[in-house]
């Protein structure tokens, strides 16, 4: 998507440093920082510290880190080491796993000395495929959101409700729930959308409401608990969420809140979809609330805010007493009862185990 008029994605090859490049999220909105990635421990910082972050984004960037290394040392036991060192930065997102594997298969059967050229031209490809799932993702949400436009009086707005920040940030470029934005945006589908902060980390208010604004579509700054109260009166249209795991019986992993949201548009008779690609499918998972891992971040970031100081710095403020501490899960499972559909690449279907095998019949559930 376009930043100041440019394109960019969130992460790419630098083709004349032959450096990995990412936008460092940490600083966004404020701040538009480029960093490059250059080792192994780089990447897992990266990914652990959330300079980059969202389930797909996650996903290429350990591919990109394993082709980093190989280019180092390209042998079995660094192969197997980058696999373990990557893995454990963040729990919670399947992508990383799904890529992890991705690129352990591909690479494992290869004599070394070809290794190297091979996983960066597999980080390419997993980069790319990222960013044509999430494009159909958008083409196929745009029906959806055309259907609601239809029962609405002509030239009406659309209200759609997301939390954090599933958009192209938190992919290789057009996001899962926001690629529907973007597409009916471009279709001259009027939209308008309510962006949930989405505490701790405000991920909706940092970078979903940049998003938004970069590309002039129109929206409102919400905080967390002000959902609920705008279905109720009929100001939500639907909402659309992303997932950092699925599960194969359709129960979506995603941001903490994201289930609380679910059953106040359960109560309201308001749809609610969640946009995903494919490798957010975990298919050896069914019941997401027993199996899915929850990541536990730290307490710092629910004792302090991070923003724009009064003197233009970036930095945080405490907002609890001395010694309060805080508990910080990052994640919550919506059971797959209160979601309406999954939009993913290939159209959509029921959150269910039926409508997910029928719709990636080469999947068998294990
Ligand atoms: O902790 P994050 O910022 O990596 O979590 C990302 C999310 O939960 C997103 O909301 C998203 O829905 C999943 S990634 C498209």
């Amino acid at each position: 998507m376009k930043v100041d008029g440019k394109d960019f994605r969130s992460i790419w090859f630098n083709d004349d440093t032959g450096r990995v490049q990412i936008i460092d999220q940490r600083w966004l909105p404020h701040e538009f920082r480029i960093v490059d990635l250059t080792t192994r421990a780089a990447f897992a910082t990266a990914i652990r510290d959330m300079w980059v972050r969202g389930a797909p984004l996650i996903g290429a960037t350990a591919a990109y880190g394993v082709a980093v290394e190989m280019a180092r040392d390209a042998s079995d036991a660094s192969l197997a080491e980058t696999w373990e060192v990557l893995h454990e930065t963040r729990p919670t997102a399947i992508n990383l796993r799904w890529a992890l594997n991705d690129m352990k298969a591909l690479l494992t059967p290869l004599p070394v000395g070809e290794r190297a050229a091979a996983a960066l031209q597999r980080a390419h490809d997993i980069a790319d495929e990222d960013v044509e799932c999430n494009r159909m993702i958008g083409v196929h949400g745009l029906e959806i959101i055309k259907g609601i436009a239809a029962k609405k009086q002509p030239g009406e707005v659309v209200n759609i409700l997301t939390h954090c920040n599933a958009g192209w940030l938190a992919t290789v470029d057009w996001g899962t729930a926001t690629s529907a934005m973007y597409h009916a945006h471009m279709a001259g589908v009027p939209v308008h959308i309510w962006v949930d902060e989405t505490r701790p980390r405000n991920q909706g208010a940092l970078l979903t409401a940049w998003e938004m604004n970069s590309h002039n579509i129109p929206h409102h700054l919400i905080v967390d608990n002000a959902g609920g109260h705008l279905m109720q009166h009929g100001q939500v249209d639907m909402v659309i969420v992303g997932t950092d795991r699925t599960t194969a019986h359709g129960d979506v992993c995603n941001k903490i809140g994201t289930y609380l949201k679910a059953l106040a548009a359960q109560d309201n008779d308001v749809p609610f979809y969640v946009a995903l690609p494919s490798p957010t499918i975990d298919w050896t998972v069914r019941d997401g609330v027993a199996e899915i891992p929850i990541e536990e971040r730290d307490d710092s970031e629910i004792t302090h805010v991070q923003g724009k100081l009064a003197d233009g710095t970036i930095g945080q403020v405490q907002i609890s007493p001395d010694g309060t501490p805080g508990g910080n899960p990052a994640f919550d499972v919506t059971p797959r009862r209160l979601v309406t559909g999954l939009i993913t690449e290939r159209g959509v279907c029921a959150a269910s185990p039926e409508g997910l095998a029928a719709m990636f019949p080469e999947r068998v559930l294990k």
